[in-house]
């Protein structure tokens, strides 16, 4: 069987922070386990926002704007487990990773019109990765809700999280007393995940 591929989106801004820390934790479990990564470094790219142009709308699944989203599409769409790895900014999701969902918009028209968006041919799996600087209760709510409707839309329905408030200084997450260790058993875990059939589709 063909190794199972993972698209793995880092949406921090800052370079060994703690979301990264998580991701290559993450990764390291997913590759122990036989998985193939792609890294997708979101800092690195320049990706607009979406204009609401409508050159979308014909449901071909393509994106008019042409910039660094468009290496995005096929990975999206591809593979077999998609991570988002981000840090929580004023409450949601930090700039970077909001554009980079607003550019799946051509893939939500293909959903919204019955048309398929995944390529893989089995279900997929997600896993978000997520901290904060404070420790308040509802501090992933905003992102969760945002990255529902985004796996919604790549049909992704398999949906895990591990997230750590209580996080804010930089490399603090290599401080926490189990983060690593977690992150990379859901990489792993991820990675290993065979589907029980009953996921929506
Ligand atoms: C612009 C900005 C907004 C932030 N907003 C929040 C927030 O609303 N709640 C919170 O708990 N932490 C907030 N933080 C703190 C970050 O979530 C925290 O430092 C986190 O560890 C950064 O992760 P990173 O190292 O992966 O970038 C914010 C940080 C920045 C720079």
């Amino acid at each position: 069987m063909a190794s199972i591929s993972i698209a793995a989106f880092g949406c921090s801004p800052r370079s060994g922070g703690n979301s990264d820390g998580l991701l290559e934790a993450a990764l390291a479990g997913a590759r122990e386990a036989g998985a193939q990564v792609q890294q997708l470094v979101l800092r690195e790219m320049t990706i607009a926002p979406c204009r609401h142009c409508g050159g979308c709308s014909d449901g071909s699944g393509n994106c008019v704007v042409q910039d660094d989203m468009q290496r995005l599409y096929e990975p999206l769409r591809r593979a077999d487990r998609i991570i988002i790895a981000a840090p929580v900014f004023f409450m949601g999701l930090p700039a970077q990773a909001k554009a980079m969902i607003d550019r799946c918009q051509p893939l939500w028209v293909r959903r919204n019109l019955g048309l398929p968006v995944a390529e893989a041919d089995h279900p997929r799996a997600g896993l978000y990765l997520g901290v904060g600087g404070s420790d308040m209760g509802h501090l992933f709510d905003a992102s969760r809700t945002v990255l529902a409707s985004w796996y919604w839309t790549l049909q992704v329905f398999e949906r895990r999280e591990l997230t750590f408030g209580n996080t804010d200084a930089f490399g603090a997450i290599l401080e926490h007393p189990t983060a690593l260790d977690q992150a990379r058993e859901a990489g792993q875990d991820l990675a290993l995940w065979h589907s029980s059939g009953s996921e929506r589709s």
